[in-house]
């Protein structure tokens, strides 16, 4: 692929931090020194306004921007970029107070009071209006600056509504998707079943939030709508975005673990993908590389949204969190290590929340570069800057993508129909966890793996790994079987193919939708284990892989053995099989089997799909981002150990150093190695 630079302005890759210039108005002292230590912290990038309504419009039709085209400007005289958000994260006072329609009401039909944020009702014209107006002034006042640079819209998009004018639309909605023929809907959700039956869309309320949710249907349905109303939202603030300035392209940052919104829909709207990344580092739960490589899960959910360019982490913590359970600082050298993964995953930014911690509210205690200490001199400040050194030095990377040969296939859909199932134990359904522990499994052979809505094009890939695709989309089995045939390396798990997009389970044996004839196999009960319970597979070349969670009893159909179960009434019977097809190969994983033990036939469907694997060493991470006949290859210590990766040749560009050989990386060290010419 080609170098697909983000900001051409920008020389290289962004380090940047959320600003908010307008807690301090009252403090010119402070806002100049902001500038001056962000020059020391070489950072070239500010976000800006992201809550700033009620300073720029403290009364309707009373505009201030004096502060804000002032900060730009200095900024820019300064070498920094502007990231201009659109306000309307939260909302000022004086909108809820004459326009109370704009807040949110919840499932129990009581509004919401004015505060917080994020809680506006995506449907109300009068918001969406407020929001106009502020945008058309800001781009008034802002838009043709050279400093701005981009658009950030909102901020962390999220949540739902439940007034009159969401039910209406949610019931427009569903007349739309299904013809206007109500039988069809009624056929759809099953809804013969305890007399769901409708006679008109009209009646269709959407299910309760809280409490437990009896028609499938109409829950899956509510959340698809979810998505389509903050789209359309989104795409209502874009549409005047592009009017007003039409150079400037356009982001929101998406939240990990969020799960309310489809981001593969909503990613379709934006030019480059964004998102806020805070993991819980050094928790008591999991060793330190796992976190990092959950991390390295999300930002390649992220990134493969648009795989043809870089995506940015427009959010980390530089030293700290205040939300999490504990919040725990992040220790010496692991700022750069954690910062230098998202670049290796292929962003080309780095940016925090926050600058400068504020004196009060909810946020006073979050992690920002500047404390209240007021010092350029701290630990964070220093690492900080230390790391807006090393992006420096590695600027070459910007621009260039990571060629992924192997995919996992990753619904949001799917997810939420797999929480809905009754069935299985709500404990240990783990969809994430189970995408994630593919993805690290892979990561740890050094194969780089796109993370793909199922109805993604497939003719860039060698492997497809689809975990858990309990829900199948149209088309998508049949385009998996021509994946096979034409020489590709599938492998599906316990819990695929049971039920169409509406939720209706598939007749005549799952993986259904023909998927059976592809794997050979046909899924005839499902075990769901205790967690004291567990199983063996038992591989035909002698080694086990422990089970746990999930087995299913399966009926050959035409596959090949390679495990069988050790124990329990279903001991000897198939747990693991292959089935050539075609050119290629549809292995299926019967059980939750620990994925150390399926190493070998992921080297397998490697070795067959002719995709390069490396050799090591647990807890470095490994990423290639190329364009042209540029390559970098990253590798990072995600550990306290000091560990070696041999066969590596080239140059590291943070140190200078020449390899040839034997890369030794010290605790936490990353490399940049650049192919010699
Ligand atoms: C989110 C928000 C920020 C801030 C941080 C705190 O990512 O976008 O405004 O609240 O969380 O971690
Ligand atoms: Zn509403």
């Amino acid at each position: 692929m080609k170098k697909k630079s983000l900001f051409p302005v920008i020389n290289g890759l962004m380090h940047g931090c959320d600003y908010n210039p307008e807690q301090w108005l009252d403090r010119p002292d402070i806002l100049e020194e902001d500038i001056k230590m962000m020059k020391k912290a070489n950072i070239n990038a500010v976000s800006l306004g992201i809550f700033s309504w009620s300073v720029y419009e403290p009364s309707e039709g009373e505009y201030h921007f004096e502060w804000l085209e002032k900060t730009i400007d200095n900024l820019y005289k300064n070498g920094i970029y502007t990231i201009l958000a659109t306000p309307s994260g939260a909302r000022p006072a004086w909108l809820d107070e004459k326009y109370p329609e704009a807040m949110r009401t919840d499932c129990y039909g009581q509004k919401e009071h004015h505060g917080f944020r994020h809680n506006h009702c995506m449907s109300s014209p009068v918001y969406r209006e407020k929001v106009s107006n502020i945008i058309r002034k800001l781009a008034e006042h802002t838009g043709g600056h050279p400093g701005v640079i981009m658009w950030h819209i909102s901020n962390e998009f999220g949540g739902e509504c439940y007034c009159p004018l969401c039910v209406k639309r949610f019931q427009d909605y569903l007349a739309d998707k299904f013809d206007n023929d109500i039988s069809k809907l009624n056929h759809a959700w099953w809804n013969t079943f305890w007399s769901h039956n409708y006679s008109s869309f009209c009646q269709i309320e959407p299910p309760f939030a809280n409490g437990e949710r009896t028609n499938l249907g109409l829950d899956l349905e509510w959340k698809r709508f979810t998505t389509w109303n903050m789209n359309d939202y989104m795409k209502s603030e874009i549409k005047l975005l592009k009017e007003l300035t039409p150079g400037l392209p356009v982001t929101t940052n998406f939240m990990q673990f969020y799960s309310g919104l489809d981001y593969n829909v909503m990613a379709e709207e934006l030019d480059v993908i964004s998102w806020d990344s805070y993991p819980a580092l050094h928790n008591d739960s999991e060793p330190f590389y796992k976190t990092m490589e959950n991390n390295s899960f999300y930002h390649a959910v992220m990134r493969s949204m648009k795989r043809d360019r870089p995506f940015m982490m427009m959010e980390s913590a530089p030293g700290l969190v205040n939300w999490q359970e504990y919040n725990k600082v992040k220790r010496p050298g692991v700022h750069k290590l954690f910062s230098m993964q998202a670049v290796a995953c292929g962003s080309d930014t780095v940016q925090y929340f926050q600058w400068r911690k504020g004196r009060g509210s909810f946020e006073q205690y979050h992690g920002a570069v500047i404390d209240h200490l007021g010092k350029d001199d701290t630990r964070i400040f220093e690492e900080v800057k230390d790391l807006g050194d090393a992006l420096k030095k590695i600027s070459k990377t910007a621009g260039t993508v990571i060629e992924a040969k192997a995919a996992l296939l990753y619904d949001w859909d799917n997810k939420w129909a797999i929480e809905d199932i009754k069935g299985l134990s709500n404990n240990t359904k783990n969809y994430d966890a189970v995408c994630c522990s593919f993805y690290s499994a892979f990561l740890r052979l050094g194969i780089e793996m796109d993370v793909i809505a199922s109805d993604r094009d497939f003719a860039n890939y060698g492997i497809i790994i689809a975990p858990m695709l309990y829900m199948l989309r149209p088309g998508v089995a049949d385009r998996l079987e021509s994946f096979v045939s034409k020489g590709g390396q599938l492998l599906a798990t316990y819990l695929t193919g049971y039920v169409d997009i509406n939720q209706l389970c598939y007749l005549g044996g799952f993986p259904g939708d023909g998927l059976n004839k592809l794997f050979g196999v046909i899924s005839e009960e499902i075990d769901t284990l205790y967690p004291s319970d567990s199983n063996l597979a038992k591989f035909k070349d002698g080694s086990e892989g422990s089970i746990k969670d999930y087995a299913e009893i399966l009926r050959l159909n035409g596959a090949e053995v390679l495990a069988e179960y050790g124990y329990d009434f279903y001991k000897g019977t198939p747990a693991v099989t292959a089935h050539s097809y075609g050119k290629g190969t549809a292995y299926y994983v019967g059980a939750r089997i620990c994925n150390d033990s399926l190493r070998r036939i992921f080297l397998e469907m490697a070795e067959k799909a002719g995709i390069e694997y490396k050799k090591i060493p647990l807890g470095i991470e490994y990423h290639k981002r190329t364009a042209g006949r540029e390559n970098y290859e990253f590798y990072l210590n995600n550990t306290e150990d000091v560990l070696s990766v041999e066969n590596v040749t080239g140059t590291n560009i943070l140190n200078g150093q020449n390899i040839d050989g034997v890369l030794v990386l010290e605790k936490y060290e990353t490399a940049v190695i650049e192919a010699s010419k």
